[in-house]
């Protein structure tokens, strides 16, 4: 009963899409346990680029079924839309998109808050992708949300989005002149709703048929270790757990059920939204990072901030996941540089106890290389540097390097031995 997980080690956006892809070929199901439509997963087959938001990289190979699980939160206009584009591209999705019918549901409502509470917290925004992700899995906690299921009884989910429609507008967070944009919305997302209703399945029965089939089964994680709502740079984080733990109650299985975990980090460090950073760089290479990696959201098109690559969050990223073993992405955009710099440690403490925002980060500074890294069939083929600078990585992290991923194509990916 092999379950893979795979889960972002920095602060989402290092390219798990890409190595999900890439392993998904074996998989029979690719399943989703967390987070929902504020997720970007850009993926590239040849010059064609396909941008998931909440349905799993897995859908790309014409076999392997997707689950979205039920520590997720489905927005269902979204969906509808990603599924739409998937058709378009001749993607044949019949019978392999799967919805935990206990996953809770972003309506509109939830977009409208999450605005509006990005707005009221002035300066101290958070930086959200406004997806409505933080006020779902508040109704969530507070035991007022809608799970996909609950649909099913159209006419109990209709008073219930009626009454908090009516607490937004007493509390003036929807003006009266929004009513009919809002009806609009409604009237999409009750479209969409009827559209996805057929999808849901109970998911228990159908992850736990995989794992007594001994099929392999991917756990796809969304966001990355450090906007883990527990562990990650609070508040500046994502409203659910992001770390490997959260697969048990995501997807409803055991720990023990988990045969293995991969970490993935980018070969540099990336932050979109606000939060601290101790590793920043805003300077030219900063700017060279970013336009040379083309770090924009995949959601919102923001510009990712960029920095060097931070072993001390790192180590901590393993520590949390237990990794069994990690994919460094995108190496290829540090070709060029002179220098390359690795945070080791802080002075003045350690995360989490260190507060970020005061944390000067201290560098080891190893020399970069000036050619580009072909496709090597070995590690041993790869630039000298390069090699020095992986394997430096691995020992500050003390987690083996598994794969490596040399470019945005399903082909540029180095497999360790
Ligand atoms: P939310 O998840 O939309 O509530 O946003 C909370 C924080 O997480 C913000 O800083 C977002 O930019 C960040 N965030 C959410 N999803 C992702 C992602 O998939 N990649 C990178 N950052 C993300």
């Amino acid at each position: 009963m092999p379950l893979r997980a795979i889960i972002g080690a920095q602060w989402g956006d290092e390219g798990k899409g890409k190595i999900v892809d890439y392993l998904g070929q074996e998989a029979a199901l690719v399943a989703r346990f967390q987070g929902g439509a504020n997720a970007g997963h850009t993926i590239y087959i040849g010059e064609e680029q396909t941008i998931l938001h909440q349905i799993p990289a897995g859908i790309l190979h014409p076999d392997t079924h997707c689950l979205l699980g039920n520590g997720m939160v489905i927005d269902p206009v979204g969906l509808v839309q990603e599924i739409t584009l998937l058709m378009q591209r001749g993607i044949d999705i019949q019978g392999r998109i799967h919805l935990s019918s206990l996953a809770h549901i972003v309506s509109p409502l939830h977009k409208i808050l999450d605005a509006y509470q990005e707005s009221s917290r002035g300066p101290l925004a958070i930086g959200t992708t406004k997806r409505g992700i933080g006020p779902c899995y508040t109704d969530k906690v507070s035991r007022r949300g809608l799970r996909l299921g609950d649909f099913f009884n159209r006419s109990q989910a209709e008073s219930i989005l009626a009454e908090q429609l009516s607490q937004l507008e007493q509390q003036g967070i929807i003006a009266s002149d929004q009513r009919e944009e809002l009806a609009a919305e409604m009237e999409k997302f009750w479209q969409a709703i009827a559209f996805i209703l057929p999808f849901a399945v109970n998911s228990v029965e159908l992850v736990h048929a995989y794992l007594q089939a001994g099929k392999l089964i991917l756990a796809e994680g969304a966001q990355g270790t450090l906007l883990d709502i527990d562990f990650g740079t609070y508040p500046y984080v994502t409203a659910s757990n992001t770390v490997a733990g959260n697969i048990c109650t995501g997807l409803g299985i055991g720990p023990r059920q988990i045969s293995e975990v991969i970490g993935v980090y980018k070969a540099y460090t990336t932050r979109v939204g606000s939060g601290p950073f101790p590793t920043e760089l805003r300077d030219k290479v900063g700017t060279y990072l970013q336009a040379t990696g083309v770090e924009f959201g995949a959601t919102t098109r923001r510009p990712r901030r960029c920095g060097w690559f931070d072993a001390v969050l790192g180590r901590y990223a393993a520590l949390l996941n237990g990794f069994d073993s990690i994919a460094i992405t995108k190496l290829d955009v540090l070709n060029g540089l002179d220098k390359i710099k690795i945070c080791v440690k802080y002075r003045g403490g350690d995360f989490p106890t260190i507060d970020l925002n005061l944390a000067e980060p201290e560098y080891i500074e190893l020399p970069g290389w000036q050619q580009d890294l072909g496709q090597p069939q070995h590690f041993r083929d790869l630039p000298r540097a390069a090699q020095h600078y992986l394997r430096t990585i691995e020992e500050l992290i003390g987690v083996k390097i598994g794969l490596i991923s040399l470019g945005r194509e399903r082909k540029q990916i180095l497999v360790v031995d």
